[in-house]
């Protein structure tokens, strides 16, 4: 057992089956990152690797690294049936790297990843000590209070959950432009080094909404979390509608029966 909440919090589900549905679009991101072969690149939570695997693909050496051991595990696996010896996974804490050597990546990529993780301060100061002066960092942060998918499911499951504790900070404040101006400058980082766009990345899925909000509670956890606290006050049916109705009212799927859901993010461009 862990007593890393944090750890705990992605190891009691299993974001495999939520990953599945996002490869194509991490896939897409993958080619609009320059990579050549040979390129030293870290994925920095990294999951069982839908952005990894395709890095690995293009022939760069990579290393995934994310908190729960089970997507380590099934990164490993996916690594080794992809025949990818340029690619592994390990497990560690983007909050602390100190098992990484500095300036040992030309690219440190983190999609929706080191966005989770508590104490941004250190997590911006970690990933510029592991990344190589001239090298870049590129995140995938979702956007609070945005219309599409993944702020609208935290701001939902929020009202189901308990309180944050105090001193709390929201995974989601790595999508607001300031805080990563903030965050990167404590790093050292100035901001004309820091470029932002908005993006899109899509959640397929070969199931009506319902069933991937089916997947959703049964498998990714912080939804999971939502559920866990809205049963205990008698509220799981409403939430579940609630988010029934959400992933309904945004798919754009062209053929019944399934679900295509885009969502955008902010992507953030570091020059190191
Ligand atoms: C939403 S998933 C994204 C996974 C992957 N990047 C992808 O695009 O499929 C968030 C990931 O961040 C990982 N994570 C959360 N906190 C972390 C931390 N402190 N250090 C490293 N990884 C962390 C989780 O275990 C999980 O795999």
């Amino acid at each position: 057992m862990t007593t890393n909440p944090n750890q705990a919090l992605w190891e009691k589900g299993d974001f495999t089956r939520i990953a599945a549905g996002m490869r194509q679009s991490g896939e897409a991101l993958v080619r609009s990152l320059g990579i050549t072969p040979g390129l030293e690149v870290l994925d920095l939570g990294c999951g069982d690797g839908t952005t990894a695997l395709p890095a690995a693909r293009l022939g760069a050496r990579v290393l995934g690294v994310d908190i729960a051991r089970n997507l380590v595990d099934a990164g490993n696996r996916r690594a080794q049936e992809a025949g990818l010896p340029n690619l592994r996974f390990q497990q560690g804490d983007a909050t602390d790297l100190r098992d990484l050597p500095p300036r040992s990546f030309d690219l440190v990529v983190s999609i929706f990843g080191a966005m989770f993780a508590p104490r941004p301060p250190d997590v911006a100061k970690a990933m510029v000590r592991v990344t190589r002066p001239g090298g870049r960092i590129v995140m995938g942060n979702w956007i609070p209070n945005d219309p599409t998918l993944v702020a609208q499911i935290l701001k939902i499951s929020a009202a189901y959950s308990p309180p944050p504790p105090e001193g709390f900070v929201s995974p989601m404040a790595w999508g607001v432009e300031g805080e990563v101006l903030a965050r990167f400058g404590g790093a050292d980082i100035a901001p004309e080094r820091i470029a932002f766009a908005r993006e899109t990345y899509t959640f397929d899925f070969a199931g009506p909404p319902a069933d991937l909000v089916g997947e959703f509670r049964k498998f990714y956890g912080p939804t999971m979390s939502a559920f866990d606290a809205a049963e205990k006050s008698g509220r799981a049916g409403e939430l579940a509608g609630e988010l029934v109705a959400l992933f309904e009212r945004q798919n754009q799927s062209a053929t019944a029966g399934t679900t295509s859901i885009p969502a955008t993010f902010l992507r953030v461009t570091v020059k190191v």
